[in-house]
């Protein structure tokens, strides 16, 4: 049995660990390169690939769901397979998606033309939150207060469209994680933040703009924080993330709560449940509260950043017995696949 992984030395890439692991347990396998034109070959002698592609790679995006369905096609396995990667950074896909299993999504409306959603618009109330389909760390999720907003949104999706990177906010939130904690790596990344809004990033440039549908979703009061559970296989680790100053939105706050008290066990339980009815391998679930209080979900990932989740203390099994233990989130996938081999 020999592994592949596609390795990257990007600090929040998942390859690092996957391949210490194998080192560590004397697994076998080979690094390969997912973007040449030979991958099949290159996999030829192997029997599961593992490549940890993210939302701010405008190559992968274009291939890889395409490379992971090919795959399993040739009864290789993958991580993330099908199942755990088709609806990644796509939030209108988890829309159907998650209504189709019957999961606690916050109600979401998606429309294809003007028109449609110019009519919802009329009909519905306010403020909505509008999103992206693709993009993390809320920097393309903002708040429809009015009626008029939302036209306005209406407008610029079927016209100029949106860029698929808000520069203005990124550099917001690089700079107050610097006042947060000042120190060199906070500050080199601010100062980059500020450099970019000048001059568009190359993935910008490659990705063109997103427009040509509209998403909405309600606005669910009230929480200061969301919640974020990740499954995978049968373990689940969680934390609370603050939403930023007078700000409805968590993602990409960088104010993190570690505490096993701060998680409400009932998300814990729906990730399970979820995730074991889309067949996932690993499924990140960002929670909110609605005015009773029940857990709501706003949207799903298979990737999350690699250091954020060190700190979480310990992990559930299925059966929601805790375990206070260092969590091992990126040997579990191997163990996992290992297994279904
Ligand atoms: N419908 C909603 N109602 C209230 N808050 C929301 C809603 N949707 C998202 N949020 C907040 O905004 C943040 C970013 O939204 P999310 O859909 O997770 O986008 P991203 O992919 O950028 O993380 C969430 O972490 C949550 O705090
Ligand atoms: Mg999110």
């Amino acid at each position: 049995m020999v592994l592949a992984i596609h390795y990257d030395d990007s600090i929040n890439s998942f390859s690092g660990r996957w391949v210490e692991f194998c080192k560590k347990n004397s697994i076998e396998f080979i690094e390969v390169d997912c973007y040449a034109s030979d991958i099949l070959e290159q996999l030829h002698d192997c029997d599961a690939l593992f490549w940890n592609w993210n939302n701010s790679d405008y190559k992968a995006k274009k291939f890889a769901r395409q490379l992971v369905y090919s795959l399993e096609m040739m009864g290789k396995k993958v991580f993330p397979n099908s199942n755990t990667c088709w609806h990644y950074d796509d939030k209108v896909g988890q829309k159907y998606l998650l209504e189709a299993v019957d999961a606690p999504l916050v109600p979401t409306y998606v429309f294809y033309d003007k028109e449609s959603a110019f009519s919802w618009v009329e009909k519905t109330s306010f403020p909505k939150v509008f999103k992206l389909s693709s993009g993390a760390g809320a920097v393309n999720v903002k708040l429809a207060y009015t009626k008029e907003d939302a036209k306005k949104l209406v407008r610029q999706s079927f016209g100029k469209g949106f860029s698929q990177l808000d520069r203005v906010a990124s550099f917001e939130d690089k700079f107050n994680a610097w006042m947060r904690d000042k120190n060199s790596t906070t500050l080199r990344t601010a100062f980059k933040a500020f450099g970019r809004i000048f001059i568009p990033t190359e993935f910008e440039n490659m990705e063109g703009k997103e427009l040509g549908y509209i998403y909405f979703q309600d606005f669910i009061p009230n929480n200061d924080f969301d919640i974020r559970v990740i499954t995978i296989g049968n373990r689940a680790f969680a934390l609370k993330r603050m939403c930023r100053t007078g700000d409805f939105r968590a993602s990409g706050s960088g104010m993190i709560v570690y505490e096993k008290e701060h998680i409400d066990d009932r998300c814990v339980s729906i990730a399970f449940d979820v995730s074991k009815k889309l067949g996932t391998q690993s499924t990140a679930y960002d929670f909110v509260f609605d005015v009773d209080g029940n857990p709501l979900i706003v949207e799903i990932s298979y990737a999350f950043s690699v250091l954020a989740y060190d700190k979480c203390q310990g992990y559930w099994d299925a059966e929601l017995n805790w375990y206070e233990e260092e969590i091992k989130p990126q040997d579990w996938m191997i163990e996992d696949l290992l297994v279904s081999l």
